[in-house]
């Protein structure tokens, strides 16, 4: 990645994950950046200011009232000078500050004063991120143009598991040079990711559905997008929040997730991630089925359209790579590779979703099906497979 001769101003507020701040200088100054930091009082009861300075190899800025001398640079300059502020990781506290406008020092002054794009990678405790208050402040940057890098779920330093962890510091690399205009290995390609369950209704009031969640197919839209592909992501009825960056289409049955595929088409990449229904309901009751003392219902099922399989037949609108998930509760490999023939796809993510976690859950562990073999991969975050699977298909050439 290059990004020589860009400027960043770091700024850098309190909370465990800060050590990654460091990181992430690292990784900037490696590509060429150079990193300005600020460091909120919070931030240094968490990375010592003479470590933050030794890696950015900058002046470091922590008081808005030391910035008295000429020679300093005043908290309008000093984001003058950047070409992006970031700031991670942000803090529940910093966020509500900056969605109020508030200005107490030198980092929330900056982040007032200053007129340039801004980009934050939010970490904190998962009850505090899924408070009320915090989503509402996010919703209120993100309107504002503000660049928002989402955290990672699993086990947190305060023994809780959730969503909370500052993003990867390379996650958070690759969407600075997308903010600061750098074309990354997936520019100029067009993906289409289903993502999420289908409901197939019975009567008015009840569906058919499934236990997906949406979480992999979402974070493999926004893996793909933060590679530069522009990304449509057609998702089922999930309870996530759409993921930045990327066009989502909402939908509910399998009919209507093919035809916003079919009308996404021409992409150089297709992944399905979605957990499909098989079947719907052979006719849909007008009104809701009633209990009858006397008999009980049977539903008549017919058979849906195999999104997968109709993208991944030959014709001029194919993706040049498309690839599909093979849930699977026995015989993985035998059933996933056979699967992979069955549908025509070039590549098969094959998951064991037999015991409990995996659906709904913040991992997962695939084996990797190609034309060429088998891959296992190890278990993880489903956000970090969705980075090893985008990087990956960034390798070939489309
Ligand atoms: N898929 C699809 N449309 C369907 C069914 C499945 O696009 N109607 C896709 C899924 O998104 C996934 C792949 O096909 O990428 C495999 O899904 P899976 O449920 O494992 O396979 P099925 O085709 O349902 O086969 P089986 O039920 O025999 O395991």
């Amino acid at each position: 990645m290059n990004l020589n001769g860009k400027r960043v101003l770091l700024i850098i507020s309190g909370g465990i994950a800060a050590y990654k701040a460091l990181e992430l200088i690292r990784l900037l100054s490696r590509a060429g950046c150079k990193v300005t930091c600020v460091l909120t009082k919070a931030g240094a009861q968490f990375v010592t200011p003479l470590s933050v300075q030794a890696l950015s190899g900058e002046k470091l800025y922590t008081d808005l009232f030391s910035l008295t001398d000429d020679s300093e640079m005043g908290h309008i300059e000093l984001s003058r000078a950047a070409d992006l502020v970031v700031v991670a990781p942000a803090s529940a506290d910093i966020l509500a500050k900056m969605a109020a406008g508030l200005a107490d020092d030198l980092a929330t002054t900056v982040l007032l004063a200053t007129d340039k794009q801004v980009l934050a990678a939010p970490a904190m405790n998962v009850r505090m991120w899924q408070h009320a208050a915090t989503q509402a402040n996010l919703a209120t940057l993100a309107g504002r143009g503000v660049l928002i890098v989402p955290p990672d779920e699993g086990p947190m330093a305060c023994g809780e598991f959730g969503p909370g962890r500052l993003a990867e510091p390379p996650v958070i690399l690759d969407a600075i040079a997308r903010a600061l205009g750098a074309s990354g290995p997936l520019s100029g390609k067009h993906a289409i990711v289903t993502s999420g369950p289908t409901h197939e209704p019975i009567d008015p009031v009840r569906y058919l559905g499934n236990r997906s969640s949406g979480k992999q197919g979402h974070a493999i839209a926004a893996a793909l997008n933060a590679l530069g592909a522009k990304v449509t992501l057609v998702s089922g009825p999930v309870a996530i929040p759409d993921p930045l960056g990327v066009t989502t289409i909402h939908v509910e049955t399998a009919a209507e997730m093919l035809a916003a595929v079919e009308a996404a088409l021409p992409a150089e990449i297709a992944v399905c991630a979605a957990a499909v229904a098989d079947w719907r309901a052979a006719s849909l009751a007008p009104h809701k089925i009633k209990k009858n003392a006397d008999a009980q219902p049977s539903l008549l099922l017919t058979e849906n359209p195999d999104i997968l399989r109709r993208l991944a037949a030959p014709g001029a609108l194919r993706p040049r790579l498309v690839v599909g998930f093979a849930a699977e509760t026995q015989n993985l490999e035998e059933n996933a590779a056979a699967k992979l023939a069955r549908k025509g796809c070039d590549w098969i993510l094959a998951n064991n979703v037999g015991g409990t976690g995996i659906m709904g859950g913040a991992q997962n562990q695939v084996t990797l099906i190609t034309a060429d073999g088998a891959e296992a991969w190890p278990l993880m975050n489903k956000s970090a497979l969705a980075t090893k699977l985008a990087a990956r298909i960034a390798e070939q050439k489309l």
